[in-house]
């Protein structure tokens, strides 16, 4: 079975929320499919589809003014969790030891952390994506538990740029590898980044490749749907 979670960012509204997940209910799929919605969307009418969450605190409760714990993600019956999105580790400075923490904080809690990992074009201008990426991966992911990693290169996302499948191949292979070494061959690996209704069947095809994270293109039914039909 593959995964496709969908990343709704800050974006999106209750009607746009009922469009989709009315849509999602009416296809047929073997596959898993997640969306993971601002926090203000997650509660309310689901249909039936797995829902998730984009980010959560390190904390259980208390004076932690804005976050949203495990607990009450469990509450919400929220499913998965994204942490270390490029782009909370951009402009909320989360750091691999906080996003281990957080993911920590949702196996507590009975949810499956997404955990994010890549690198920006710079680094992989100076040939460093494989070495780059591994620090990241054995430096964020917790040391036991369930847990999928997302390998997203952050210049690939938003950008409609994605790596070639060879450079997708050897990072994969590299995260694969890493993961072996430390006895975890069950864990699903994710692609994200540009991913759309063109593109998703060739990535998943790609060794160790078990699903995709998708950004823009899970907003709408005529743009993520295509998606999840080309890879059942
Ligand atoms: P994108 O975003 O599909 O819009 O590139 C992916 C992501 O940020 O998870």
């Amino acid at each position: 079975m593959k995964i496709i979670v969908g990343n709704w960012k800050m974006n999106g509204d209750n009607e746009d929320k009922e469009i989709l997940l009315k849509a999602l209910k009416n296809l047929r799929t073997k596959n898993e499919v997640v969306v993971c919605l601002p926090f203000t969307l997650i509660y309310g009418n689901n249909h039936g589809i797995t829902i998730g969450a984009q980010d959560i605190s390190e904390h259980d409760n208390g004076a932690y003014t804005g976050d949203i714990s495990g607990q009450m993600l469990k509450d919400a019956d929220v499913k998965y969790v994204i942490v270390g999105h490029s782009e909370r580790r951009l402009y909320h400075n989360e750091t691999n030891t906080i996003v281990k923490t957080k993911a920590m904080a949702a196996i507590k809690n009975g949810i499956v952390p997404i955990i994010c990992i890549g690198e920006t074009s710079e680094e992989k201008n100076t040939g460093r994506t494989n070495s780059v990426v591994k620090k990241m991966l054995l430096e964020s992911i917790p040391g036991q538990g369930e847990y999928i990693v997302a390998y997203e290169p952050r210049w690939a996302i938003g950008s409609g740029k994605t790596p070639t499948e060879d450079e997708i191949k050897a990072v994969f292979e590299t995260i694969h590898k890493a993961l072996h070494n430390i006895g975890r061959d069950d864990v699903a690996l994710l692609y994200g980044g540009s991913v759309n209704g063109k593109n998703a069947k060739q990535i998943m095809n790609i060794p160790h490749v078990d699903g995709v994270l998708v950004g823009g293109a899970s907003l709408k039914s005529d743009t993520f749907l295509p998606i999840i039909k080309s890879i059942d």
